[in-house]
């Protein structure tokens, strides 16, 4: 995998105790049973952090921006703040950051920006292993005569096949968009190498990082994409998205906007009035990573080292858990198991696994789970191309497991146990 946070030793392992306590959420109890969220793929909890700051908003920083008065000037620097927190994530200047109502929306508007700048018979790239997030706002080019062209997979391993994506990438190509992650089986793609395959062809690399923020950390630089996606509801803070974009990017390509709004970076992409209590919430999502990598590695000496210390410690820790999970659930009878399973290719992956069981739907796996308080998902999670390439969209599509770091080996046990039960 590209990034140097999976390859460094760390100082201290993961505080799983510590990290628990940030989030309240995870006391719940269903039917009798403590809740175990392997929904994370979905929306992840938030840890108390994020609560008090959106609790903070409203209580202190309440009012539009750019007013000549108190509250006003409070919620700009929550704002600004907040800015500086995902530039940090994304290793990024802050006039290179974008805030938005969720993925899905962001990367509509901006394939709608770029639009005006394609003509009939330009292509965009996209993949069988993207949510639709990264594929319908491209589809929707079509109708201005743009061609899409969609790269396959390897099915064996529901990992995407480089060769038919090269082949894809033509002279033709005007932007690649791929998923850092698989949010359905969680493949990680080489997304650092597939940037240089689209820039090589003249092409801009569009990148949804939507699932993969939880589990490693962004390095735009390194990565050069164009334009990369994610959401803070995936990574412990609250419901909305937020873009990088290259600032050169930014500048020449226009958004649709109304008249009176700057247009300035970042403002020229953020239309309308933004959920601002949430944008609280999302540098308090940054800044709780950043808090836990501190504990992990007392010398980080700033946030970005903070943060690279976290992901550090949480991908081993995941890793852990995927060990102990996925080769559980080969010895079930009749589960079918979609994606990675070798070991040796963990790097590939993150702990975001899909399964079917013989004779149930996915919806039924799910119920007897959720019943249990196992909190798991059934269907195609929006990545429809995968779920209809697998053969499965028809009939219920896939149950997905996913794993975080507030996730423990107890709960990994708990669902075997359930899962062999129900299959047997
Ligand atoms: C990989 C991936 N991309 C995009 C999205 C869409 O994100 P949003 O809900 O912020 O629009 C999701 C949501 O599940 C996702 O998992």
């Amino acid at each position: 995998m590209s990034t140097s946070a999976l390859h460094q030793t760390i100082n201290n392992p993961l505080d799983l105790a510590w990290v628990r306590q940030q989030f309240p959420s995870l006391k719940l109890q269903v039917n009798g049973h403590p809740a175990a969220f392997l929904d994370g793929p979905a929306g992840t909890q938030v840890p108390k952090q994020v609560m008090d700051a959106v609790q903070n908003y409203f209580l202190n920083a309440n009012a539009n921006t750019c007013g000549a008065f108190e509250t006003s000037r409070r919620n700009d620097a929550t704002i600004a703040s907040a800015r500086a927190a995902m530039a940090d994530f994304f290793n990024c200047d802050t006039d290179e950051v974008v805030f938005g109502q969720n993925m899905t929306t962001i990367t509509f508007a901006l394939s709608r920006a770029l639009a005006r700048e394609l003509k009939p018979g330009d292509e965009i790239v996209v993949t069988t292993l993207d949510h639709d997030a990264n594929v319908a706002p491209w589809r929707a080019l079509e109708e201005k005569g743009v061609v899409i062209r969609q790269a396959g997979i390897r099915e064996a391993d529901c990992t995407l096949d480089l060769d038919d994506l090269k082949k894809k990438i033509t002279a033709k190509t005007k932007l690649v968009a791929v998923g850092y992650a698989s949010n359905a089986v969680g493949t990680i793609n080489p997304v650092a190498e597939i940037t240089k395959l689209a820039h090589a062809a003249g092409a801009l690399m569009f990148i949804d990082a939507v699932h993969y923020a939880p589990h490693g950390s962004i390095d735009v630089p390194s990565l050069d994409c164009d334009f990369l996606a994610c959401s803070p509801y995936k990574f412990f803070g609250p419901h909305m998205g937020t873009l990088y974009g290259k600032r050169e990017h930014l500048l020449r390509f226009s958004p649709y906007k109304v008249r009176p709004a700057p247009n300035s970076l970042p403002d020229r992409w953020e239309t309308g009035t933004q959920v601002q209590e949430l944008i609280a919430g999302i540098g308090a999502a940054v800044d709780y990573i950043a808090e836990l990598g501190r504990r992990c590695d007392p010398s980080a000496k700033d946030r970005r080292s903070a943060l690279l210390a976290a992901y550090r410690a949480t991908r081993q820790h995941e890793m852990t858990l995927l060990a102990q999970l996925i080769p559980g659930l080969l010895t079930i009878p009749g589960l079918r198991f979609f994606g990675i399973t070798d070991p040796a290719h963990f790097n590939d992956r993150c702990s975001t696994v899909s399964i079917r069981l013989a004779n149930h739907t996915p919806a039924e796996t799910a119920k007897f789970l959720g019943d249990r308080g196992i909190f798991t998902w059934d269907g195609n999670y929006y990545a429809l191309n995968l779920t209809e390439r697998l053969g499965v969209e028809q009939t219920g599509g896939l149950l997905r497991i996913g794993l975080v770091h507030y996730n423990t080996s107890d709960e990994v046990d708990r669902l075997l146990v359930a899962l062999r039960e129900f299959a047997s």
